[in-house]
């Protein structure tokens, strides 16, 4: 199978699957391949955090010209996947000197599978872009084609739970996959000071508690499947479920607008985390931390754009001196595409690591507060 994620995942994704049990895991550009059964691919989706969907391949061949990508199309034993009546989509990618139109290559695929039913079953199955019963995914690199079954169906970004969205919420997905490269296990205490809708909260108490990522997703493709079985669907789920663990810090989100705050409410109690995290009003920069002594993580992504009240330099000077007067013992992780603006935080980050938030490219910095009061201790002593 191909789990697909975005850039600079690809390891995390990779790790996620050797933790659920994938076998022949294999890193490739935005996506990673792995090995598995019917469970396993029922499983993939619904734990994998960083991954955006699962496709199962089912045929690869090599193919020159139109006639021969038709053909091949033609000749897969379609009535194994669906029948005249099911609806269907194709999504195609070309990455080809020979191919160089995706919708063409969707569009010959089509004519290929309502050709090949009407040939033999006298009815055509529709296409449905919508919600189709079965979306299939053609893949050309080169001179290779490859099909594959989409078993997610739309991105498995979709987890369910957010039912109100503000103006910036960031991608599920990609909020897992930051959790999971500031190295957030669910040891210390967490705080997201710039919540909106609260997606880092959420995604940070499901890794903390290991609940699966799309428990509260309302539907997989491979429900739409010939072969969907629900006994074996809900032996994983429930054997997942007894793998999720007990948390006993605190995980925060704090949003200066009320609004925000209002829908981070609302997606916490559709998460059912109300039990681990907890939400308020409250602006950053005039707050503190509230048990200095204790480890705290801390990851967020500020506002961009035009969504900046304060000018660049003023927001990243106030990030910087929050941080460094207020919160003693954190590793404070955020994402920004405002690199330039980086220097006005007046702290050297400890990393860096390229992502890109939507098309956006964008650094995931790390600054690391040393426990104020020990360093006080000891320049104390030295006196
Ligand atoms: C890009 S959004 C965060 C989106 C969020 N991660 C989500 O998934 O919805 C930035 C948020 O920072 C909030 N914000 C801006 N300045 C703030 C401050 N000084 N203190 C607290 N929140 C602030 C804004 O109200 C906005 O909701």
């Amino acid at each position: 199978m191909i789990a697909k994620t975005f850039f600079g995942f690809e390891e995390v994704l990779a790790k996620e699957l050797r933790n659920l049990g994938a076998e022949r895991v294999q890193i490739g550009t935005r996506m990673v391949s792995f090995y598995g059964d019917k469970g396993f691919m029922y499983k993939a989706n619904l734990c994998l955090r960083t991954a955006l969907k699962i496709l199962k391949p089912i045929k690869t061949k090599k193919v020159y010209n139109e006639k021969s990508l038709y053909d091949f199309i033609y000749k897969v034993d379609w009535d194994q996947f669906m029948d005249a009546n099911d609806t269907f989509a194709i999504n195609a990618t070309v990455n080809s000197t020979i191919f160089k139109h995706s919708h063409y290559v969707a569009l010959k695929s089509k004519d290929a599978i309502v050709d090949k039913f009407r040939n033999e079953t006298g009815k055509r199955p529709k296409v449905d872009t919508d919600r189709p019963d079965i979306q299939i995914n053609i893949h050309i690199q080169q001179d290779t084609c490859t099909i594959s079954l989409d078993s997610s169906g739309g991105s498995l970004h979709h987890r369910g739970y957010r039912t109100a969205t503000n103006i910036a919420p960031i991608n599920e997905v990609l909020a897992a996959g930051l959790l999971l490269l500031s190295g957030w296990d669910g040891q210390c205490d967490f705080v997201d000071p710039m919540c909106g809708s609260g997606t880092l909260a959420i995604e940070a108490a499901m890794i903390a508690c290991n609940i699966p990522a799309n428990l509260n997703r309302k539907e997989f493709a491979f429900e739409r499947w010939l072969d969907w079985d629900l006994d074996l669907f809900e032996l994983i789920e429930k054997s997942v479920l007894n793998k999720t663990r007990d948390f006993h810090y605190s995980i925060k989100g704090y949003d200066k607008a009320p609004s925000a705050v209002r829908k981070a409410v609302d997606n916490v109690k559709n998460a059912n985390l109300d039990d681990f995290v907890s939400i308020s009003n409250a602006n950053f920069f005039e707050g503190t931390k509230e048990d200095k002594e204790k480890p705290l993580h801390m990851v967020f992504n500020p506002p961009y754009g035009e969504r900046l009240e304060l000018n660049e330099e003023e927001f990243y000077s106030e990030i910087g001196d929050t941080l460094k007067k207020e919160y003693p013992n954190t590793q404070a992780w955020f994402i920004t595409s405002n690199i330039e603006a980086l220097k006005f935080v007046g702290l050297r980050p400890s990393r860096k690591i390229k992502v890109f938030n939507g098309k956006l490219e964008s650094r995931l910095v790390k600054y690391e507060m040393y426990a104020g009061s020990k360093k006080a201790k000891y320049q104390e002593k030295k006196k």
